[in-house]
């Protein structure tokens, strides 16, 4: 019988399939862990692709080594009847225990495929838990923190997010070695004092203060130095929306 596929060509491209299978499962394994999909790439590709890459690399070395098989099947036949002391022709008997083979395996297969689909359930508080929450977040993206919440919610502390900005952008000019217009952003009584204070608690668009920072007082001198950034401004405004609450600074 003259065949088509040669058995050695079939072997060889298994061994190099085989390798493939390998290769792309380690690089599954280490250099892009279960997790990492959002976060890192290989030669242009993502975990997600490489999954993908090693699937199809796989499938097609399960289709040689079925190939294979099928090869070799008058052995096999032959082989087994020799186990099972019975030596007759096995001609025509080979075919139908092929067939007979491959109908159970593909019924078995089936029955697989078939529970595996119904079994599918989306992950409950009880069972999460085992799965590490790296997998989790391959699904949901990003958790939302602290840091991505709008600003306006935020929990404004003076001494922590406020004063500093004052100590970095405006101590230089309205502080202890220099007060321009009599100023200091270090004297509390500066914010609050006067007829018209810098500051209304509670109420940062009634605030001058803001004003000023915002950029949209031209008719000073200087009027850039005191425009803030908008994280800034923002914090600054939330501060005085708060009640603009100045506590004695905190022993460092
Ligand atoms: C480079 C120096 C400089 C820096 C930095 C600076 N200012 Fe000023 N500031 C001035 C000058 C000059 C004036 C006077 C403007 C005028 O009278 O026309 C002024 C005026 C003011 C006034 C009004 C004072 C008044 O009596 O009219 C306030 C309030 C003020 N600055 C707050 C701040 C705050 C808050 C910051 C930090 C965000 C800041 N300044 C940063 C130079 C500075």
């Amino acid at each position: 019988m003259k065949r088509i596929l040669d058995n050695l060509h079939v072997d060889v491209l298994a061994a190099v399939l085989m390798v493939a299978m390998i290769a792309t499962g380690y690089i599954l394994r280490f250099p892009l862990p279960p997790g990492s999909n959002k976060a890192l790439s290989l030669w242009g590709l993502t975990r997600h692709q490489w999954g993908a890459v090693h699937f199809w690399i796989s499938l097609g070395l399960l289709v040689l080594v079925v190939v294979h098989v099928c090869l070799h099947w008058q052995w096999i036949v032959v082989t087994v009847k020799r186990r099972l002391g019975r030596t007759t022709s096995p001609s025509k008997s080979s075919y139908i225990s092929g067939l007979l083979t491959a109908s159970v395996l593909l019924a078995v297969l089936a029955l697989f495929g078939w529970a595996a689909q119904t079994s599918v359930k989306p992950i409950t508080e009880s069972i999460a838990g085992v799965c590490p929450p790296e997998y989790a977040a391959d699904q949901t993206g990003p958790i939302a923190s602290a840091e991505t919440a709008p600003a306006s919610n935020q929990q404004v502390a003076f001494w922590s997010d406020v004063y500093p900005i004052f100590e970095k952008s405006c101590l230089h000019c309205h502080g202890p070695s220099k007060q321009v217009g009599g100023f200091r952003v270090d004297r509390k009584e500066d914010f609050f004092a006067g007829t018209t204070p810098w500051v209304v608690p509670g109420s940062s668009k009634d605030s001058p203060l803001i004003v000023i920072l915002s950029g949209e007082r031209k008719d000073m001198a200087r009027a850039d130095v005191h425009r803030l950034a908008n994280e800034q401004l923002t914090l600054v405004r939330a501060w005085i929306d708060a009640g603009a609450k100045w506590p004695d600074r905190p022993a460092n």
